[in-house]
């Protein structure tokens, strides 16, 4: 088989770049190792950033989106019972909207089998070959039969196990991480949301982030420890938890039920560089993590497939190759700045172990300077809507 791009990877990142390229009639191949439903299975973070809303309507996937997303302008920050907001449409114009990843995903699914453009699920040992070179490709197996593509360019949207990354040899490839020493045990119930804003909670039992998906669907966190399993928690536990978290007001407003999904996720930041090697180009998870905290993870991914959708189209369009020789240092720019923003906040709001007094007091020395001060929300709010791509 031959295609112009071979996308390894069908999670958003893989999907929203092939759904862009195919409007421009390019070419390209999805392989994704696990299938259809166990993708959808997964739940993440339901905060898109403009950047990321107007890939999708350019993508041809806005419809629903634009149905049933829910517009913030703000967001709601709590130290004990003090909580006080951060309006996103005062300091810059714009607002995030809330509309679920899962859903995101499902979109991009639909559109996908709509166009007819192939996809293929259950590859196993995927394997990229002279990504240095002039031709390369990529070989796989699918229920005992091997396979080869051979293609122009390949996008590694393979997420943080994937291969891709791995290929980049480790004479080039220089890696850079933070694993935090907590979790978030998140909850999905069918129960309306405790404030119509997110609120971003700390206290002095640790961190908590009241989130939604709809007006009966509600998302919440709560800071874990990273020996805890998400059977050490019953329903009634983790609410009693939460209530603690968050301000006296809310956690009287906040209306409980049997959680449909209870996880644990833990935290990490990481930074692979460069994130091209020849042909190949790294993209979203598979190049780069952030911890949940300000919910940059699929918004990151968003501005890589930006780069490399216009990278790919100038080459095709008109022999320009600048964009794809420039999309490492491109989208590291701006990668670097949302890593630094989710470390922030991360920083911020949570309880760490080894934490001394003097610690403490800078914490809350912030969060009253960021309720206190107009400049301090403004970057704030810059940050958490998107820096421009
Ligand atoms: N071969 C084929 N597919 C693979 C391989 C492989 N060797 N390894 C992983 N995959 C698939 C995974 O099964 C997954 O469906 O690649 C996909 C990667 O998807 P994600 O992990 O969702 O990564 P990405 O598309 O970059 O999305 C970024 O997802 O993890 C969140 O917070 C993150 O919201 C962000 C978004
Ligand atoms: C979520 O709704 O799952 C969510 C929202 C905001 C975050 C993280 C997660 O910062």
């Amino acid at each position: 088989m031959r295609t112009q791009v071979a996308i390894i990877g069908g999670g958003p990142s893989g999907l929203l770049l092939g759904q862009l390229l195919h409007r421009k009639g390019i070419d390209t191949v999805v392989l994704e190792r696990k299938t259809k439903d166990y993708v959808l299975g997964r739940i993440r973070a339901g905060i898109l950033e403009v950047g990321m809303v107007d890939l999708m309507r350019e993508a041809g996937v806005g419809d629903r989106m634009d149905r049933e997303c829910f517009v913030h302008d703000g967001t709601l920050i709590s130290y004990g019972d003090d909580l006080f907001g951060i309006n996103f449409k005062d300091h810059t114009d714009t607002s995030v909207v809330v509309y679920g990843q899962t859903e995101v995903t499902r979109d991009l699914y639909d559109a996908r089998e709509a166009s007819g453009a192939p996809i293929l699920y259950n590859t196993e040992d995927v394997a990229i070959h002279d990504a240095d070179g002039d031709a390369p490709h990529v070989t796989y197996r699918v229920a005992g039969q091997d396979h080869r593509i051979d293609c122009d360019f390949i996008a590694g949207c393979d997420g943080f196990h994937g291969v891709s990354r791995q290929t980049i040899p480790l004479s080039v490839r220089r890696e850079y991480e933070k694993v935090y020493p907590f979790g978030w045990l998140g909850i999905l119930s069918e129960t309306p949301p405790v404030n119509d804003e997110l609120i971003y909670a700390s206290s002095d039992r640790g961190f908590a982030l009241c989130s939604m998906r709809n007006a009966n669907l509600s998302r919440y966190y709560i800071q874990c420890s990273l020996s805890d399993s998400p059977d050490d928690w019953t329903d009634a536990a983790f609410w009693d938890e939460l209530r603690r978290r968050i301000p006296a007001s809310e956690a009287e407003a906040l209306i409980t039920g049997p959680s449909i999904e209870k996880s644990i996720a833990p935290l990490r930041s990481f930074v692979t560089e460069p994130m091209r090697w020849g042909r190949l180009f790294l993209c979203g998870d598979a190049a780069h993590i952030v911890p949940p905290t300000g919910a940059k993870g699929l918004n990151t991914a968003a501005s890589d497939v930006h780069y490399l959708y216009h990278g790919l189209l100038h080459r095709y369009a008109d022999g320009d190759d600048d964009g794809l020789e420039r999309y490492s240092e491109r989208a590291l720019a701006r990668i670097w700045k949302a890593e630094r923003f989710s470390w922030w906040f991360t920083n911020l709001m949570h309880r760490y172990p080894d934490q001394s007094e003097f610690d403490l007091k800078m914490q809350q020395a912030e969060i009253a300077f960021l309720r206190d001060n107009r400049d301090a929300q403004a970057v704030m709010a810059q940050n958490y809507v998107g820096l421009p791509y």
